[in-house]
């Protein structure tokens, strides 16, 4: 049976005196891939930071496993199983690959016992394996973000959101992404991936919402809004 894992609920989030979600609601089963679509400045980063407790969530209600995250410093909430790979990547740059990984397990407290550790994550992107000594700062773009998706799997969390993974990247190495992030949810992980780019989040899911200034215009199973080019049209298209 389906279990909701996140559900968000009307939820106002604001930047000093500016609304920028207007109520967001939607719902994330445990175990499924979902994306949450939009253009330049629909509100994906905004959603995901509110879920994160990174800005403030004015009124509604952010529920994950029956806990309400409203108003929990974002520490907590990653502690209680959420990992966040922001669209920036914030990876350490003075700190090796490999150090970077063992950080990022060690620093968590589901990280030991899962399934995804320095093996599991080398595995996945063997780059990373290969410059496993490197400094993360003389990476390039593909393998920071390899390397930010890896950090974020070594804690082990029940819900993995993925900002803008796509942004940048070569269809070459995106098409390496595409089949990573199809692992990583085959082996059972929940993940919520904020994109814009619908090729790329149609090969990840099966479902996806959009939201359009600050607020989702659509949800529906990913084959249908695929072949209604009138909501492309309307929400996504450049
Ligand atoms: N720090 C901030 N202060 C004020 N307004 C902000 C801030 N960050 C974002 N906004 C505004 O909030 C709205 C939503 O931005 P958000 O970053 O969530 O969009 P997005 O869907 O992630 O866009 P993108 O595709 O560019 O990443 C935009 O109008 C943006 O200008
Ligand atoms: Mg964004």
């Amino acid at each position: 049976m389906p279990e909701t894992i996140l559900a968000l609920e009307g939820v106002v989030a604001v930047y000093g005196f500016s609304r920028v979600l207007q109520g967001v609601s939607l719902a994330v089963e445990r175990g499924k891939v979902i994306a949450l679509l939009g253009r330049n400045g629909a509100g994906k980063t905004t959603t995901l930071r509110s879920i994160m407790g990174l800005v403030t969530v004015q009124s509604g209600r952010i529920d994950f496993e029956g806990v309400e995250l409203r108003g929990k410093p974002s520490f907590e909430i990653a502690r209680l199983g959420i990992g966040y790979v922001p669209d920036d990547r914030r990876i350490f740059p003075d700190l090796s690959v490999e150090g970077n990984l063992a950080l990022a397990g060690r620093h968590s407290p589901r990280g030991g016992g899962g399934f995804w550790n320095l093996s599991t994550v080398y595995e996945l992107f063997p780059p990373l394996r290969e410059f496993r000594a490197r400094k993360g700062s003389v990476l390039s773009g593909g393998e920071q973000k390899m390397l930010a998706l890896g950090r974020a799997l070594m804690g082990n969390p029940k819900l993995l959101m993925l900002d803008e993974p796509s942004e940048g990247l070569s269809p070459l190495i995106l098409r390496g992404l595409v089949e990573a992030i199809q692992k990583v949810g085959a082996e059972g992980m929940t993940i919520l991936i904020a994109d814009q780019n619908l090729k790329f989040a149609r090969r990840l899911t099966d479902y996806a919402y959009i939201v359009e200034n600050g607020t989702i215009r659509h949800q529906g199973a990913m084959k249908e809004l695929w072949e209604d080019s009138e909501i492309v049209r309307k929400y996504l298209a450049v």
